[in-house]
């Protein structure tokens, strides 16, 4: 996008924007970074891919430290930017202190924070194991939440950057057979979109990205491969999902649906009635076998 345009959405976005030289001071000498959780695969990877080609300096977070040196290694090839790995668990007690020590210790701060970590649970509610329910909810939710909660008020202070949260069209109406999942990304909408309507004019972006299914390991790890979906609907790229979710936030967008007819899915799922649209999705997301549940 050409600078004017650039300049011109950031003036409207600022237009409420106060600044605070003293509050600003204490990021002053550090540089601006992007933490993406889920950023050693899949969507995650691609959205870091996305920033770091616009010049963005990126962390990664994600649990194992193999695939996320392989990502650092792949970013720093293609692109100019700074690449931080931090292994981590985002659900963990310690996880902020964690991505904060290691902001600190590349003298940056959390300029953009994209929340792409994130689970999913297949098969009827009552016979997913209980610990399973709560590591989904520790990390759709509480973690996103919380990271959300934490950088916020800085961004809100220097009047730029903003987060990203990877939601799903599955966030638009209930969903048998996930229901835990779309319950949690349902959850993320929401969220995302009445603290956009909050920071409103702030200067700061607050966006989710709302993806129909996409071609990642994400639906293997939840025992979903066989569901009905997997073999009826075709799935995006990452590729393609991250382009339009990096467009989308940087535009402002509150919501990005990427897709040519996920738009019309995401308005059909809000304005049917759900005695209609929930056998649907029920029926499309029912496991057809036994098959791994999520690691
Ligand atoms: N794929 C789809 O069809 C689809 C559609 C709509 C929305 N989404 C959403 O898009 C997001 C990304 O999905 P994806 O398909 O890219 O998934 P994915 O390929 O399974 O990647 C998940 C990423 O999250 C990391 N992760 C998982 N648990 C974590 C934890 N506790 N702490 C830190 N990192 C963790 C994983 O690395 P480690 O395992 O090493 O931690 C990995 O980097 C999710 O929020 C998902 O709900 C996906």
């Amino acid at each position: 996008m050409a600078n004017p345009m650039h300049a011109l959405l950031q003036a409207w976005r600022r237009r409420w924007w106060q600044p605070d030289p003293a509050a600003l001071e204490a990021f002053a000498g550090l540089t601006p970074m992007t933490v993406v959780t889920g950023g050693s695969e899949g969507i995650g990877l691609e959205l870091a891919r996305r920033f770091a080609a616009a010049g963005h300096d990126v962390m990664l977070v994600a649990r194992r430290a193999e695939p996320l040196r392989q990502a650092a290694h792949g970013l720093r090839a293609e692109s100019k930017a700074t690449v931080v790995v931090v292994p981590a668990d985002v659900t963990a007690p310690d996880a902020i202190a964690t991505i904060e020590a290691a902001l600190a210790a590349h003298g940056a701060y959390a300029d953009v924070l994209v929340n792409s970590a994130g689970m999913g649970l297949s098969g009827p509610f009552h016979a997913h194991p209980p610990d399973d329910v709560v590591r989904l909810i520790d990390l759709n939710v509480r973690a996103l939440s919380l990271l959300t909660r934490h950088f916020l008020p800085g961004m809100r202070q220097r009047g730029r950057g903003g987060i990203l949260n990877v939601a799903s069209l599955g966030g638009y109406a209930p969903g048998p057979n996930q229901a835990a999942y779309y319950a949690s990304k349902a959850y993320v909408l929401s969220l995302t979109e009445a603290v956009a309507a909050e920071t409103a004019g702030e200067g700061v972006r607050v966006c989710a990205l709302a993806p129909g299914p996409v071609n990642t390991a994400f639906h293997a790890r939840m025992g979903a491969e066989k569901a009905f979906y997997r073999l009826l609907v075709p799935p995006a790229s990452a590729q393609s999902v991250a382009r339009a979710g990096y467009r989308g936030f940087v535009l402002g967008l509150r919501v990005t649906v990427p897709g040519l007819f996920n738009p019309l899915l995401a308005l059909a799922m809000r304005i049917m009635p759900h005695r209609i649209v929930i056998p649907i999705i029920g029926w499309l997301l029912r496991p057809r076998e036994d098959e791994r549940r999520n690691v």
